[in-house]
């Protein structure tokens, strides 16, 4: 069986969709009713199986390091105080010492550079890379379902899902050779093509199963679209001896790097929470009738 223990979170973007609020705070620490992004994202490493946490940073971000940390005197509060479910928020938001490594990209040269900043840290052959802020909704995690399906494949994989023809320029596309079931086998992937070049509308979105023979490529890229060292450049790359796997998700997912994607999940989630689900629903009903 292969084991995917380490997943890598680049989180050192400038988040330029999200200022003036990400002057001083990561996109990644957004909130989405009450847990930040990044929170989101290490849950479903944890579901899926992940022992290791390394999270590639930037100057500037320390919250995220400080909100998988411990809090002793809000937690001693707590306790005193007897608000033992806010006690149990506060403590499932840690980490364990030991689990997580923080590391710096030193200026953001594209997420290409960003994954490669964890070479010296990944020991498996293959790795998990999580981007938080696209947010998936699924009764099973996606990553999970990911690394269930990776057991019976290999090379490279990364979560796709079909989009509208006119939004092929936002994604990494796939060229699709066959399909079968929920998998797709690449032909090639193509990094944000226009439209009317686009080989499908089956896009890559931000869940992937790695080589960690993808260090070597990432080593010596070149800088590709929007000068920045692109992950999919590297992908395509490297196709010749390691095969590309789209695989199908269950679930919705929320572009929380927009703003309207990040409004939408903010709804969806607190549709979906038990404390908030009915006060939403009256609320959208209140809204929507003075809409009308
Ligand atoms: P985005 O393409 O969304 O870029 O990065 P961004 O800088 O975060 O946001 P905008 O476009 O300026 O609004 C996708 C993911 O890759 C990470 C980001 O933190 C995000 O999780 N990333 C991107 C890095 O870690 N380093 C980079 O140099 C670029």
């Amino acid at each position: 069986m292969k084991k995917i223990k380490t997943a890598v979170f680049p989180v050192a973007g400038l988040g330029t969709r999200f200022l003036p609020i990400t002057k001083v705070i990561a996109k990644e620490m957004l909130v989405v009713v009450d847990k930040p992004l990044i929170q989101y994202a290490v849950e479903e490493a944890k579901e899926a199986g992940i022992e290791k946490f390394i999270f590639v940073s930037s100057r500037g971000k320390n919250a995220i390091e400080d909100h998988f940390d411990s809090a002793p005197i809000l937690e001693e509060a707590l306790r005193e105080r007897k608000k033992f479910r806010d006690l149990q928020k506060v403590i499932d938001s840690q980490l364990d010492s030991g689990q997580a490594v923080f590391i710096r990209q030193h200026s953001p040269k594209g997420l290409g550079h960003a994954v490669h900043c964890a070479h010296n840290l990944v020991q498996e052959e293959a790795f998990a890379v999580i981007l938080a802020d696209d947010l998936v909704l699924a009764p099973k995690g996606c990553l999970k379902q990911m690394v269930d399906a990776y057991e019976q494949s290999d090379g490279n994989m990364i979560a796709v899902e079909n989009i509208p023809p006119s939004e092929t320029f936002r994604y990494g596309i796939f060229d699709i050779a066959s399909q079968d079931g929920k998998k797709i086998k690449a032909k090639s992937i193509v990094e944000k093509p226009a439209p009317e070049v686009a080989p499908s509308t089956t896009a890559a979105i931000g869940r992937y199963i790695l080589k960690t023979t993808i260090f070597d490529n990432l080593k010596n890229a070149q800088a590709g679209l929007a000068n920045e060292i692109q992950l999919t450049d590297a992908i395509q790359n490297m196709m010749h001896e390691t095969p590309l796997t789209g695989y199908h998700y269950d679930g919705t997912r929320y572009d929380c790097g927009m703003k309207i994607g990040w409004l939408e999940a903010n709804i969806a989630f607190s549709l979906k929470d038990p404390e908030a689900q009915e006060e939403t629903r009256l609320m959208l009903k209140r809204m929507v009738k003075e809409l009308a």
